[in-house]
């Protein structure tokens, strides 16, 4: 079968143009502020000012390579050898630069023209490699504070979230001895399954040209109401035909978070309701290994977002519902009911159609054995989607089983929670993309196909891994 091509960074009307050329560089300058504002704070420890003069020199050297466009380069040995991770990277620029693509003069497997998933994973391991060689910053997250100012600027929503659930659990959930009534639970289920949604909205690296309230927008609980309309594929019916019917002990759901602050908590609550509700015995969270794509999870990403529930200063209203909250996650923590992984998988180029038996040398088959214990693995946001899809140009009405090729068929129950914010986007009916397309234009001015990137559209897709 021959593959739709991917997106590339010299597609004029696919959003990788803009954000190579746009939002890359806001974003590696955003982080040279970042590092020289933590170094002028610690001033009087000169090793650490002076490691950090060497991070700045480093990002500033990428920006100056995107911005003239030169050859992405290898990652060398030494590097190879401390991460080993990283050898993925080169092999794939190996096997871009032996395609057909790469024999012409008019593709030069640069900044501005390669694809753009790879493009985009290789800049966050180019800055990631920077940050590791410097011992005292081994452990700084460089986008640390951002994500912190953003989860602080989502509190109204963390409020909301945070008394929905105390009231639900006095009235319902703290009752319950056995799973929650089909019927309440179906509409719970899809409650929950919104906010997880479109808890997605929030994505540090958009915030590189948008405002935060513009951002925030989409959390309430009115504005989820509202959006509905905009999930143009919808699966939840059938995976809550297939959750409600599973037997009833033994379940375990995973998640593989996106963005930390306001989407894990969305996605925390989701665990809770699972959990409280019996549809889920054990749930597992998978979570990077480094900072990526700005503002996604790691593990430390959750302790610091239970201390945020806590601190009165960081969050002072609600503070019952808040407490409440956080309580029955660390609970639930401590009986092991809720876990914590990470793999280096997530933070490699490779799309996961390598979640498989035969990757041994990448991390895919350590996580396919894990996910495959698994009932439901929900895989939240963009750039999961974007990796599920391996980021190609299928056509908007394909169907989602056939995009994420052999993941189809592995047996393993995976849904996609994603807002659209890049240009791949499946499992839509004929004449949406049209449609979208021309409201999009008239409505901006930009280019249509860009709807498909604005965050305004969502989809909800389900494979149950048993195509044939
Ligand atoms: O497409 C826009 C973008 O910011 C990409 O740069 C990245 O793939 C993605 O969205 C990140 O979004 P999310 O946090 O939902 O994965
Ligand atoms: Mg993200």
């Amino acid at each position: 079968m021959s593959l739709p091509e991917y997106y590339y960074n010299d597609d004029t009307n696919s959003f990788a143009f803009s954000t190579c050329r746009e939002r890359w560089p806001k974003i590696l300058q955003d982080a040279i502020d970042d590092v020289n504002a933590t170094s002028a704070h610690l001033q009087n420890d000169s090793t650490f000012a002076n490691q950090g003069q060497e991070i700045v020199k480093g990002i500033s050297q990428i920006r100056h390579e995107l911005e003239t466009d030169t050859p992405l380069s290898k990652f060398t040995d030494k590097q190879v050898a401390e991460v080993p991770g990283l050898s993925s990277f080169n092999a794939t620029l190996d096997k871009f630069l032996s395609s057909n693509r790469y024999d012409s003069k008019h593709h030069q497997l640069s900044w501005l023209s390669a694809p753009w998933l790879f493009t985009e994973c290789y800049l966050y391991r180019r800055v990631d490699a920077l940050v590791k060689t410097q011992p005292k910053w081994v452990n700084y997250d460089i986008f640390h504070n951002l994500k912190q100012k953003s989860f602080k600027s989502s509190a109204v929503a963390v409020y909301e979230l945070a008394k929905r659930y105390k009231a639900l659990h006095e009235e319902t959930f703290s009752k319950l001895n056995n799973p929650i009534d089909l019927e309440f639970g179906k509409i719970l289920f899809k409650e929950y399954i919104d906010v997880c949604l479109w808890g997605n909205k929030i994505d540090l690296s958009l915030l590189a040209n948008k405002s935060q309230n513009e951002v925030h927008s989409g959390q309430s609980a009115k504005a989820r109401q509202e959006a509905e309309k905009n999930i143009l594929s919808n699966d939840t019916e059938q995976i809550w035909e297939y959750l409600s019917t599973l037997p009833k002990e033994n379940k375990r759901i995973d998640f593989v978070l996106d963005n930390s602050g306001f989407e894990t908590f969305t996605d925390l609550n989701f665990a809770l309701f699972l959990l409280d509700t019996k549809l889920a015995s054990q749930v597992v969270i998978h979570c990077k290994t480094r900072p990526w794509m700005v503002s996604d999870s790691l593990i430390k990403d959750i302790d610091i977002l239970l201390n945020d529930l806590t601190d009165a200063n960081f969050f002072p209203e609600s503070r019952d519902e808040l407490t409440f909250t956080h309580d029955k996650i660390k609970k639930y923590l401590e009986s092991g009911a809720i876990s914590l992984q990470d793999s280096e998988f997530w933070t490699i180029d490779l799309d996961y159609w390598n979640i498989d038996p035969s990757n041994t040398k990448y991390y895919g088959a350590a996580l396919y054995h894990e996910l495959s214990k698994s009932d439901l693995v929900f895989i939240k946001g963009d750039l999961n989607y974007r990796k599920l899809t391996a980021d190609r140009k299928w056509p908007k009405t394909e169907k989602f089983t056939k995009a994420i090729g052999p993941l189809a068929s592995t047996g393993l129950k995976i849904v996609a929670l994603r807002t659209c914010k890049a240009d791949v986007t499946v499992g839509l009916p004929e004449g949406v993309n049209e449609a979208l397309i021309d409201k999009w234009h008239k409505e901006t001015d930009e280019i249509g196909e860009l709807w498909s990137s604005s965050g305004n559209w969502a989809v909800i897709s389900f494979s149950k891994g048993d195509l044939k």
